[in-house]
């Protein structure tokens, strides 16, 4: 069995790790890696690859930054080549960035069957690229496996034949429990004093209180108004809680569009990581300093889906900067709330989770590090039982 597996952006590395882990198991299956490099920087693609020990990719795409259309259709045009070349039986995409579409769509008019890993998810709000792709996605897809119940749901309320959708638990936390250990040898926390060993030995650390934070919806950070509240509401935040903040390239390239660099520029920068308060803005980080962070937060504050997931398999409480969550078992079961995008709505749900206990939440149903395993079981058709232990 021939499988081409898909990886582009930043989220996309940590989901298709634990699946080519899997099937280097099985002599039956080659596996081919390629990268369209929607995501090129060091530190939002090469770093991924060292820390998840993942294989060099097999053919990169090199397809870079665009509009949508522009980014869809090289990536295509590009893939297109490759699928005639290498004959695939089966093409793996994962989430819901504009490679896991274009890779899809380029699939299915050459008659080659797509497996969507992280299916069936819907926020329900087409103003999000994200849901368009998903829904296209999942429209051409021959199997459709789900990391949470609501997945199944909205796939067969779509008109999904039952018989293509698979349950299977959730590849990003697959590789989440995989690092988390590793994850704990990071000195991030030293390198940003927040932690001190105090001279009593390694148990004895002390960790100052902060919160991490992470935003790069178009939604929050494109639009000049939406983005100055939510940055509003940290520098209110961050008078009660250290905020360290790893900012997103798309982001980072709003702060000089919409001259705030001056305005916020006070509140960072390396006196900054001294003092208790104030926001520590850093780029992006690799996934294990990130998963640190991530960890011994307080509180995180975010729009990411991966990141939702991740605090909710953690324990950590999490603030979801968006009106909804195509992930509602992270707000059901898990450690998350929505919290929208309004300034005033932000502070509060902010204090309240500073001065309380926080919400720890339950792990949902089948994230337990198996989802990679089941997923390449049903693909060998095999059936088997699988292995809880
Ligand atoms: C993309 C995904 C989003 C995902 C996010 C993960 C789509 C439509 N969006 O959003 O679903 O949550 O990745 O991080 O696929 N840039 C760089 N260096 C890079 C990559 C991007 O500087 O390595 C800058 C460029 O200016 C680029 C901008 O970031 O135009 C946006 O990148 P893009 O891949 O289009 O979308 P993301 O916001 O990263
Ligand atoms: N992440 C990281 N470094 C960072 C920010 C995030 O390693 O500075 C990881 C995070 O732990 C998760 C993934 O990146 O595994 C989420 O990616 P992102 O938020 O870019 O995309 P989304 O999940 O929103 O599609």
């Amino acid at each position: 069995m021939k499988i081409i597996n898909v990886v582009g952006a930043r989220p996309n590395f940590m989901k298709i790790g634990p699946l080519i882990d899997e099937m280097k198991k099985h002599i039956r299956i080659e596996s081919i890696l390629v990268h369209t490099e929607q995501h090129y920087d060091e530190n939002m693609s090469r770093l991924f690859f060292d820390q998840l020990k993942l294989p060099e990719p097999d053919i990169y795409l090199g397809v870079g930054s665009g509009s949508h259309a522009q980014q869809t259709a090289r990536i295509m045009l590009e893939f297109e080549k490759v699928l005639i070349k290498e004959k695939p039986d089966l093409v793996i995409v994962v989430g819901d960035v504009n490679s896991t579409i274009a890779c899809a769509l380029t699939a299915s008019k050459l008659q080659i069957k797509i497996a969507h890993v992280e299916a069936g998810l819907r926020s329900f709000d087409r103003d999000m690229p994200e849901e368009i792709n998903r829904m296209l996605t999942d429209c051409l897809s021959d199997y459709l496996f789900v990391t949470e119940k609501s997945g199944e749901i909205n796939l067969l309320r779509e008109g999904v034949e039952k018989n293509k959708i698979f349950f299977v638990g959730n590849v990003m936390i697959d590789t989440l429990l995989k690092h988390k250990e590793r994850a704990k040898d990071s000195r991030i926390l030293f390198d940003l004093g927040l932690e001190s060993e105090d001279g009593l030995g390694p148990k004895e650390h002390k960790i100052k209180p902060f919160a991490l934070v992470t935003l790069h919806r178009p939604g929050n950070v494109d639009v000049r108004d939406n983005f100055i509240g939510i940055l509003e509401s940290l520098e209110e935040i961050q008078k009660h809680l250290k905020i360290i903040y790893p900012m997103h390239p798309r982001t980072r390239g709003n702060i000089e569009k919409f001259r705030l660099s001056q305005r916020f520029s006070f509140l960072e920068g390396a006196e900054s990581v001294s003092r208790d308060r104030g926001i520590v803005i850093l780029n992006p980080l690799g996934y294990l300093d990130f998963i640190k962070l991530m960890s011994e937060a307080r509180l995180v504050l975010t729009d990411s889906g991966g990141v939702q997931e991740e605090t909710t398999a953690l324990g950590v409480p999490c603030l979801t900067l968006r009106e909804n969550t195509e992930r509602p078992v992270t707000v059901s079961e898990g450690s998350n709330f929505i919290v929208g995008t309004k300034k005033d709505n932000i502070i509060k749900a902010a204090l309240t989770a500073i001065n309380s206990t926080g919400k720890k939440g339950r792990i949902p149903e089948k994230w337990d590090g198996f989802a990679a395993q089941r997923i390449v079981d049903i693909l060998l058709n095999t059936n088997k039982e699988v292995r809880q232990t």
